[in-house]
């Protein structure tokens, strides 16, 4: 088994380990008009799952400046293959894909 499919066996079976991360549950929306036009609601990304899977070096500060709202993400730059679409990310079979939206953004303001 690969190092990052156990460390995602453990933060599944272990919820505790989740005690260990220095940063939770992380709400962006610093694109929020951009969003709603699209009919999704902010990113609530979890910081503390990606500690247990990656170094801190891996993201900061190569694909992610280390302060919220710095890093002019959008959808464009996703599926380009820069910050959450970065090689071996949502872009690829290690992580589930871009298109599934609410996996990511709350539904908030989603069309029904
Ligand atoms: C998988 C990638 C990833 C890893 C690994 C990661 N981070 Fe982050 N981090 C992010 C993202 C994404 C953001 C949000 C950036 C934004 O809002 O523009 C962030 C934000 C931050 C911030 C800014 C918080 C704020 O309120 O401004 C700090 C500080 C930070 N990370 C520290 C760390 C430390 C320390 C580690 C290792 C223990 C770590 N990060 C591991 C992706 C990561
Ligand atoms: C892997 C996580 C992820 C998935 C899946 C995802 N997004 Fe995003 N999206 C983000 C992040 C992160 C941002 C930037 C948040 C910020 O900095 O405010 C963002 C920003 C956006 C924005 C505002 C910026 C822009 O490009 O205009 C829109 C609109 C958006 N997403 C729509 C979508 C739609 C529609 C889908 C499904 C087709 C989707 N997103 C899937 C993570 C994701």
């Amino acid at each position: 088994m690969n190092k990052k499919l156990l460390a995602l066996v453990l933060v599944l079976a272990v919820p505790a380990f989740a005690g260990a991360a220095q940063y939770g549950k992380m709400t962006l929306d610093s694109k929020i008009e951009s969003m709603k036009k699209a009919g999704v609601g902010p990113v609530i990304y979890p910081h503390d799952k990606h500690e247990l899977l990656f170094k801190c070096n891996e993201c900061h500060p190569k694909v992610f400046k280390e302060k919220r709202g710095l890093n002019d993400m959008s959808m464009k730059m996703n599926m380009d293959g820069k910050f959450c679409g970065s090689e071996n990310c949502h872009n690829s079979p290690n992580a589930f894909p871009l298109y599934i939206c609410t996996n990511c953004h709350t539904n908030v303001g989603v069309k029904k």
